[in-house]
């Protein structure tokens, strides 16, 4: 779709986003940097930091602990954002490994601040064979995995901030193995674009660089600009939207598939309207009790998260800071990797928080095929975790199955409907082979 003129006009000659702007964003700032450095899961080394520093690497906390989610794939079990972790590609062994984040000297992050500019926001990967110097590797391919083209459209001031909170992390010596991903047929880099031309309306990027720019937001927002948001409300939905689409990514697991097929954009017409399967990791599984989950459906008009009736930022707020599903009983807790999601959101500011909901909230409606119900999250059970009455535990899976049902949309995630029962996912199911 052509850039609408009408749209650019609204961003630039919006007043009360504008210049308020700069006023929230000092004391936004200040805020946001004081809650990050409480939120930091390890001690910081800022002793040798000036006040002005340390508050940058505070917000950087804020960012990767609150807003974004570094940690669900860079943690492991050597230590936090230490990296490690295997994602694998296909079923042809090609598999990228999340990069040890911490300035360890020998195994840690060897990026200038440039360089870690130029990987966020072109996807380059500066070390892809450095693990392996003996290796010919013609061309290094761009970063996999590494929600990059999210991440980009972060502004200068926050992804600082992040490089900052990075370099004052307690150092984890960890050997991350190599990627083998030199064969694919991926681009060395992607070029970053002067126009916002990831959604159905493409937007001038706003000059200022600031941190949590609202104005920035109304660029970076997939769909058209709602019309009946005026000022405080505007101003909020602008927030959201920065942090909805440049850190917490909602589009990334709630749009199914994501992006249009060549990835050059969102998948706007199914935009957040869920259904992207989740496997839960076999560790995980007895702790959360869970095998896999389905994203919900947000957007839908009929059957969307937002339309319920009981829709409410008191209930939103609520999910996302017990981590459940607050408005059932008794209140299951939230399906992973959203539990995930949710524990970072929950330590974000009030006003923040707010903000996302607003966002989404505000967002379009997605009607017609697809808005469609989605299923529950597959219940792991074992003989200490036992199933609900008239179930029973499949061998082959370890689910919860044999509930009574009459579709298969009332069985749990990747389940049908057999005969009058919920049965578990045969081998070859196509919905199981779909899981992240
Ligand atoms: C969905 C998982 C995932 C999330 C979330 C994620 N990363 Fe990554 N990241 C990866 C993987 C995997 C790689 C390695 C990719 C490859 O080898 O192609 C990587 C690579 C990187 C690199 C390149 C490091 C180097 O040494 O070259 C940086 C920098 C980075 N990530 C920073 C971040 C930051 C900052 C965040 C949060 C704002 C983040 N990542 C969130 C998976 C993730
Ligand atoms: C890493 C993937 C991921 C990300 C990122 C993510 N979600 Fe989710 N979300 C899920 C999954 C999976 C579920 C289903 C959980 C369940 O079944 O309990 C879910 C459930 C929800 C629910 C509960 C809906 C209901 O029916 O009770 C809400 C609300 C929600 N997400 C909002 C958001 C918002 C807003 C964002 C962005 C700020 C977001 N999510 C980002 C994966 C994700």
């Amino acid at each position: 779709m052509k850039s609408s003129p009408s749209e650019a006009l609204t961003l630039d000659s919006n007043s009360s986003v504008q210049t308020e702007d700069a006023e929230a964003g000092e004391s936004g700032f200040r805020a946001r940097s004081q809650r990050g450095l409480e939120i930091s899961p390890v001690p910081l080394q800022t002793s040798e930091l000036t006040h002005e520093q340390r508050m940058r690497v505070g917000l950087g906390s804020y960012i990767v602990n609150g807003t974004a989610d570094c940690g669900g794939c860079h943690s492991s079990p050597a230590g936090f954002l230490s990296g490690g972790n295997p994602f694998f590609l296909d079923r042809a062994g090609h598999v990228v490994w999340s990069r040890n984040l911490t300035p360890d000297a020998k195994t840690g992050m060897a990026l200038t601040e440039g360089q870690f500019f130029e990987a966020i926001r072109t996807g380059r990967d500066f070390h892809g064979d450095r693990h392996r110097p003996h290796r010919e590797v013609e061309q290094v391919k761009m970063l996999v995995v590494m929600p990059w083209l999210i991440f980009r459209w972060m502004s200068d001031e926050d992804l600082k901030a992040i490089y900052a909170y990075l370099r004052a992390l307690p150092p984890v010596y960890n050997v991350v193995p190599p990627d083998n991903k030199s064969d694919l047929p991926l681009p060395e880099s992607i070029r970053f674009p002067d126009l916002y031309n990831d959604g159905e309306v493409d937007r001038r990027l706003p000059r200022e660089q600031g941190s949590f720019s609202a104005q920035r937001g109304l660029a970076i927002a997939p769909r058209a600009q709602p019309e009946d948001l005026e000022d405080d409300e505007l101003r909020s939905y602008a927030l959201g939207s920065y942090m909805a689409n440049s850190m917490t990514a909602c589009n990334e697991c709630h749009t199914n598939p994501d992006r249009t097929p060549d990835s050059a954009k969102i998948n706007t017409p199914a935009y957040l309207s869920g259904g992207t399967v989740f496997g839960v990791p076999p560790p995980l599984q007895p702790v959360l009790h869970q095998v896999r989950a389905t994203s919900a459906n947000l957007k839908g008009a009929t059957h969307g998260f937002f339309y319920e009736p009981g829709d409410s930022y008191a209930r939103f707020r609520q999910i996302i800071r017990t981590q459940s599903h607050a408005d059932e009983s008794p209140p299951r807790p939230l399906g992973f990797p959203m539990n995930l999601i949710a524990g970072n959101l929950a330590k974000v500011l009030e006003p923040d928080l707010k903000a996302i909901y607003t966002y989404v909230k505000g967002v379009p409606p997605v009607t017609g095929p697809n808005d469609q119900p989605r299923q529950a999250y597959a219940r792991f059970c074992s003989t200490t975790a036992p199933c609900h009455a008239g179930e029973s535990c499949s061998a082959a899976t370890h689910e919860c199955v044999g509930k009574a049902c009459k579709a298969d949309v009332e069985c749990d995630t990747c389940q049908t409907c057999n005969a009058g029962a919920c049965a578990a996912p045969g081998a070859n199911s196509a919905c199981v082979g779909s899981a992240r």
